[in-house]
């Protein structure tokens, strides 16, 4: 099942040196790209229907053709690389493994939409990623890929990596664009969208790390090349990040379309300690939660998660063996949402508080019935009420452990704490 083309030279030694990286390929691009104009790069791009693996899945391509024409400001390019949300830890193999992809990904998109600065904005924990990355630029500007000249094409190309503070908050577009403007990592008011008002107040893409990490393949094989993987609309492959009650957890690339189940029993070994499956987290934390009859049916792709109300988002997935205690897990999504929210909005920072102050006396045991109803109220209220969805990315999920598990939350209530929590492990 699994597949080698972002992880091609991830078992190769040193592969995040340049000279090896280039004797696997990397940079082979750069001649076709510079031979090309850039409507083309951005109508391969489009073609490819690669979408972005940032969480959204915005078509790539499309993004990049919003960009206003003409504007006489320069045009930004802000590489996403905060990969903040739980369980979601795909990024980091590229940025340590195969940074020259990347910064080769980065070459391809600056020409495409005009720019000639690039700002890489980079999780505050990710230490040696950071070194990696920044070793492999430095690499990249000595042999002459970024600088004055990009492989001696009259191409300008700055590359600089910013670090964040470690903020969730900060892994929004908006909310990294003013923190890389020096101000706090509050997310702004859209429209105008970043592609017309971004960085600076000018014309910005932001893409994800895996998203510009999967221009080389695009660009020197084509669009139908990329297209050969995936389904119709959710083409290409993913870097799956599988954690939680399995017996291999770990990072696998797969093509996007393949059922859920399979690729827990098969890639990841199947529930460990031969216990019962009782729900999977599909994209990260902030995904609404599939109960077992759903994951029977569900594929890994865009569309398949959206016809069983969740979302594919980064790709993060969770298994959840029969001993989870829902309540808990509730809990514990609800005090790092809250943790994280930036304060802006009041739903979000009052909301999130108050459904972690009600969470929290259920499981004390001191809840009422009318508490369970409260917080489901307070996320049909807090949701998409705010200018961000950081506080959605808290209630989406809230709410679907509320429906579907309903009866552990009752149960915190009907049978005390102890007794509830006993019954789960
Ligand atoms: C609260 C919040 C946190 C986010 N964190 C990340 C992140 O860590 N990395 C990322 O690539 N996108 C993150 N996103 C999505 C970005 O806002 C944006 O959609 C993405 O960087 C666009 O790139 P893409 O089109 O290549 O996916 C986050 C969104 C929200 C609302």
């Amino acid at each position: 099942m699994e597949v080698k083309i972002l992880s091609a030279k991830f078992d190769i030694e040193d592969s995040h040196k340049l000279e090896i990286a280039k004797q696997h390929g990397a940079y082979a691009t750069i001649d076709k790209l510079f031979a090309m104009k850039p409507e083309e790069v951005i109508e391969e791009v489009k073609n490819s229907g690669l979408r972005g693996r940032g969480g959204a899945g915005f078509p790539a391509g499309v993004k990049w053709g919003f960009l206003p024409k003409g504007t006489g400001k320069p045009v930004y390019l802000a590489v996403n690389s905060d990969e903040s949300e739980p369980a979601t830890f795909k990024d980091r193999y590229i940025l340590v493994k195969d940074p020259h992809m990347m910064i080769e990904g980065i070459i391809i998109c600056s020409y495409a939409i005009g720019s000639h600065d690039t700002y890489i904005y980079i999780r505050g924990e990710y230490t040696s990623q950071v070194k990696a990355l920044q070793a492999a630029i430095d690499e990249a500007y000595e042999a002459g890929y970024l600088g004055k000249t990009v492989a001696g094409h009259d191409f300008k190309l700055e590359v600089t990596v910013h670090r964040g503070a470690g903020a969730y908050v900060c892994g929004e577009e908006t909310g990294l664009l003013e923190s890389i403007e020096g101000k706090k990592g509050q997310p702004r008011a859209k429209p105008p969208f970043p592609a017309v008002s971004g960085l600076y107040g000018c014309p910005t893409i932001i893409n994800n790390v895996q998203s510009i990490a999967s221009l080389p393949f695009i660009l020197e094989k084509g669009a139908e090349a990329y297209k050969a993987y995936g389904t119709e609309k959710s083409s290409g492959t993913h870097l799956f990040g599988i954690s939680g009650h399995v017996e291999k957890p770990g990072m696998y690339e797969l093509p996007l379309g393949l059922p859920l189940l399979e690729v827990v029993e098969k890639v990841a070994g199947g529930v460990w300690k031969g216990r019962k499956l009782k729900g999977v987290i599909p994209g990260g934390s902030s995904t609404p939660v599939l109960t077992p009859e759903e994951a029977k049916t569900v594929t890994l792709d865009y569309e398949s998660m959206a016809e069983h109300k969740t979302m594919f988002g980064s790709g993060g997935i969770v298994v959840l063996d029969e001993t989870v205690d829902m309540v808990k897990l509730v809990e514990n999504l609800i005090y790092f949402y809250h943790h994280e929210s930036c304060g802006q909005c009041t739903p979000c920072r009052e909301g999130l508080g108050w459904m972690l102050k009600i969470i929290k006396k259920v499981v004390r045991g001191e809840g009422e019935m009318s508490d369970i109803d409260l917080l489901s109220e307070l996320c049909d209220n807090i949701e998409m009420k705010t200018v961000c969805v950081l506080s959605a990315a808290c209630t989406m999920p809230v709410r679907s452990y509320l429906t579907k598990f309903r009866h552990e939350f009752d149960a915190y209530v009907s049978e005390g704490a102890s007794t509830a929590a006993a019954n789960q492990e």
